[in-house]
């Protein structure tokens, strides 16, 4: 079975979830279940980023130590994957055991070869973001990232080789075009890389909330080559077996403000390590919420849970993907998402299964035969169908959610108005052999419809692949036979079909 990996980043535990943590889960969620559906054997990783001075620092604030502030937060993402279907194989802690251990590995490993060593490091450190930054770097003296203020820090620290790696860098992003997704990231990541790289500080000396470096517990190791070490940790590093199996990483589907370390720290790190590159960072958008961006400060953020509570799970899942392209940037707003679930899926593609169910029911009393000669009038229909299946395929692959799904809509249009023309209605009364023929085809189209949205909407598209009468689960679907027209032997469509996608008011 071929395999393939895919990750989420690990989240920071100094902050609830929110709507750009559910993001870059469903994504890789929306992946993980096409890509199974495909014939894959996936293993999909998530987990959370305990260490660091952020963390260290929201503990002290709350009265209780980082580890127990860690548990609290644990739930609350675990709960909120639960809720949102996400079926990933492992959560990663970077407490666990298993993953100390990982890092330590590889401090060692990198610096017996050299490309980890000891010296004096004094800069701008801005706590938020983890990150040095010289006096060039900053904006108005503050943060160029986030825009806060910045703290003079000197300190002994252990320094990554990062400059020695400027070559081979440019070397593998000029060889692996597709590294970087979309190409305006890997154009920011190769003129970064172009600019000259600095030796990296990887060990601070500052606060104790890390993994200590082996040797030298004075120090504790940099959050972030901590825990990008998640990646490998998580597949059992360095001894495990599903290491052999599933390394190189297929995809680490990011934010675009963490591309940097993923697309030039990280691969650095294995580089030194002699442990090959993964295949491809994606970098995604960012959510601003009715227009502004989004903050605790404002009292914006916008609680996945409560979204999900209000609209449906399957509903903001969907919302996710078909109103803005991973990508871009996107606005979250109550409108939109109502706008979303009333027409598209209330009114197009609601309609268009319950009219379908309706009609097979009431004309054929539930009961379909494949056509005898399936050839002629309808091969246009049902190649526009098999093209838009082809289409779907190739998007979801490039990971372009938002194009796939207009695919699908493309589909659900090429359906209303297969059934406006051929009006079952009428041959009921005129001609049975059309009509068979006919509703024959609007089952497939609905069948194939119902499969291409199952990434996105699990839970809905279960119950309408019941409702057309299929007795297999959805999730253990071959997506290879499902994607064309077919005779299902023992089809009995189910009566009726509760409304899966009840109109919504703001
Ligand atoms: N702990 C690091 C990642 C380490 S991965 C080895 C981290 N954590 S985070 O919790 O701050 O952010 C995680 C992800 O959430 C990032 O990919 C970030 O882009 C994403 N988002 C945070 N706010 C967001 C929006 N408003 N919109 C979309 N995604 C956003 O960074």
């Amino acid at each position: 079975m071929p395999k393939y990996y895919i990750t989420t980043p690990i989240y920071y535990i100094n902050d609830v979830p929110h709507i750009g943590h559910a993001y870059t889960t469903c994504a890789a969620d929306v992946m993980a279940r096409f890509k199974r559906m495909c014939g894959f054997d996936v293993f999909f990783l998530t987990g959370v980023d305990e260490h660091g001075q952020k963390a260290e620092k929201a503990a002290t604030e709350q009265g209780i130590h980082p580890k127990e502030l860690a548990d609290n937060m644990v739930g609350k993402f675990t709960e909120l994957w639960k809720l949102l279907n996400i079926t990933n194989t492992d959560f990663i802690r970077t407490t666990d055991e298993r993953h100390r251990k990982a890092v330590q590995y590889l401090f060692n490993k990198i610096e017996g070869t050299g490309d980890i060593y000891l010296g004096e490091y004094e800069d701008w450190y801005c706590i938020p973001c983890e990150s040095y930054f010289t006096d060039l770097q900053l904006v108005d003296g503050k943060c160029p990232d986030c825009g806060r203020s910045l703290e003079r820090l000197k300190e002994e620290s252990y320094f990554f080789r990062l400059s020695k790696f400027g070559e081979p860098l440019l070397k593998y992003l000029e060889e692996h075009k597709d590294f970087v997704l979309p190409e305006v990231r890997l154009n920011e990541v190769t003129s970064f890389v172009r600019g000259g790289l600095r030796d990296l500080s990887v060990s601070r000396t500052s606060f104790t909330w890390g993994i200590p470096v082996p040797d030298n517990p004075r120090h504790v190791v940099y959050v972030w080559f901590d825990a990008l070490i998640n990646y490998l940790s998580g597949l059992g590093f360095p001894t495990d077996e599903r290491l052999r199996e599933y390394w190189p990483c297929d995809a680490h589907l990011i934010g675009k403000d963490i591309l940097r370390f993923h697309a030039v720290y990280w691969p650095a790190f294995l580089m030194a390590a002699d442990i090959e590159p993964p295949k491809r960072v994606f970098a995604h958008g960012w959510w601003t919420v009715e227009g502004q961006k989004m903050s605790k400060s404002l009292g914006n953020v916008v609680a996945p849970a409560e979204v999900c509570d209000k609209y449906g799970v399957d509903q903001f899942r969907f919302f996710l993907f078909r109103e803005v392209p991973f990508g871009l940037d996107g606005d979250f707003s109550k409108d939109a998402i109502v706008h979303r679930i009333n027409g598209d899926l209330a009114n197009d593609f609601g309609n268009l299964i319950s009219r379908s169910v309706t009609m097979i029911n009431r004309f054929l009393k539930g009961r379909l035969e494949k056509p005898e000669n399936l050839a002629g009038t309808d091969d246009a229909f049902r190649n526009s169908v098999e093209g838009l299946v082809d289409e779907y395929e190739k998007d979801m692959n490039d990971f372009a959610f938002y194009k796939a799904l207009q695919d699908v809509f493309e589909i659900t249009g090429l359906l209303n108005r297969y059934i406006d023309s051929e009006a079952p209605w009428k041959l009921a009364k005129e001609d049975e052999k059309r009509l068979k023929t006919v509703l024959f085809n609007i089952w497939n189209g609905v069948r194939i419809a119902t499969i291409l949205l199952y990434p996105f909407m699990p839970e809905k598209t279960a119950i309408i692949w019941n409702a057309l009468g299929k007795r297999d689960a959805i999730e253990s679907t071959i997506f290879q036979n499902e994607k064309i027209f077919y005779h299902s032997e023992e089809l009995a469509v189910i009566e009726k079909t509760p409304p899966i996608f009840p109109r919504v008011e703001g």
